[in-house]
C-alpha cells in the first residue's frame, strides 16, 4: 500500500519572517500524526533555518533542485551531500520552470536523479506536457520520454523509493487543474509504462499530481487510485490551505 506524499514547493517566495510564521502555522495545523507523508521545500537559502523551525515535527524538509557535482569549481551550485547534511530528505528535480528557464534536458535531469539516489535522497521527478503538446495529443509520449531518460541512464530500479510528480504545464499556477479523471488517466499510463519494465517498481512508486491543487479540489483528486498525493505550489504558502490538502490525502 502506497503512502501518499503532499509536498509544498515554495518556489521563489518567502523571507525569514514568512518562513517562521508559515512553519509555526503548519506545526499547529498538523500537530497530530498524519497518515500521509508531508514535506516542504523552501528556497535553498532558508533550508537550514526552516530545518530548525521544524525541529521534531513530522514535516520533512525538501529542496527545489540540486547540482550534478559533489564539489569543485562549480560556482553557485549546491550538492546532494550538502543538502543531505543539513537534513533534506526529498529533492524536486526536472520542474517545468527549470526545464523552461534553465533549459534543463531530460538527460541532465536523469543525472540529477542519479546523484540523489547515490546520496540516499528521494528524487521527486517532475514530468508533464505543455499545453501545445497536450493539444497535439502528445501527453503520453512526453511523459514516457521524460521517464525513459531516467530508466535509460540508471535502470528502472532507480524508481524504487522515488517519487514522480505529474504536472501538466498548462495547469501550473493557472488555477486550471486537470480534472481527476484526466489526471488519473495519465497517472495510470505512467504506472503502466514503468510496469512494462518492472511491475513491483511500478506498484510502489509514488505518483503525485501537481498543478493548481488547492483545498477545494484536492479531495476529489485524491479519490483516484493512481494519484498518491500532490506537489503544491501557490496553496503551500498558506498554512490552512496546505494543511487542508494534507488532511484530504489522509
Ligand atoms: O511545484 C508545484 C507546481 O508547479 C504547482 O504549482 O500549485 O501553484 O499550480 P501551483
Amino acid at each position: 500500500m502506497r503512502k501518499p506524499l503532499v509536498m509544498g514547493n515554495w518556489k521563489l517566495n518567502g523571507s525569514i519572517g514568512m518562513a517562521k510564521d508559515l512553519v509555526a502555522g503548519l506545526r499547529s495545523e498538523l500537530s497530530t500524526e498524519a497518515n500521509c507523508g508531508i514535506a516542504i521545500a523552501p528556497p535553498t537559502v532558508y533550508l537550514d533555518f526552516v530545518k530548525h523551525q521544524l525541529g521534531g515535527s513530522n514535516i520533512l524538509l525538501g529542496a527545489q533542485d540540486v547540482g550534478v557535482h559533489l564539489s569543485g569549481a562549480y560556482t553557485g551550485e549546491v550538492s546532494a551531500t550538502m543538502l543531505k547534511e543539513i537534513g533534506v530528505t526529498h529533492v524536486i528535480i526536472g520542474h517545468s520552470e527549470r526545464r523552461t528557464y534553465h533549459k534543463e534536458s531530460d538527460e541532465f535531469i536523469a543525472q540529477k536523479f542519479g546523484v540523489l539516489k547515490e546520496a540516499g535522497l528521494v528524487p521527486v521527478l517532475c514530468i508533464g506536457e505543455t499545453e501545445a503538446e497536450n493539444e497535439a495529443g502528445q501527453t503520453q509520449a512526453v511523459c514516457a520520454r521524460q521517464i525513459d531518460a531516467v530508466i535509460n541512464a540508471l535502470g528502472v530500479q532507480a524508481f524504487n523509493g522515488a517519487v514522480i510528480a505529474y504536472e501538466p504545464v498548462w495547469a501550473i499556477g493557472t488555477g486550471k487543474s486537470a480534472t481527476p479523471a484526466q489526471a488519473q488517466a495519465v497517472h495510470k499510463f505512467i504506472r503502466d509504462h514503468i510496469a512494462k519494465q518492472d511491475a513491483a517498481v511500478a506498484k510502489q512508486v509514488i505518483i503525485q499530481y501537481g498543478g493548481s491543487v488547492n483545498d477545494k479540489n484536492a479531495a476529489e483528486l485524491f479519490t483516484q487510485p493512481d494519484i498518491d498525493g500532490a506537489l503544491v505550489g501557490g496553496a503551500s504558502l498558506k498554512a490552512d490551505a496546505f494543511a487542508a490538502i494534507v488532511r484530504a490525502a489522509e
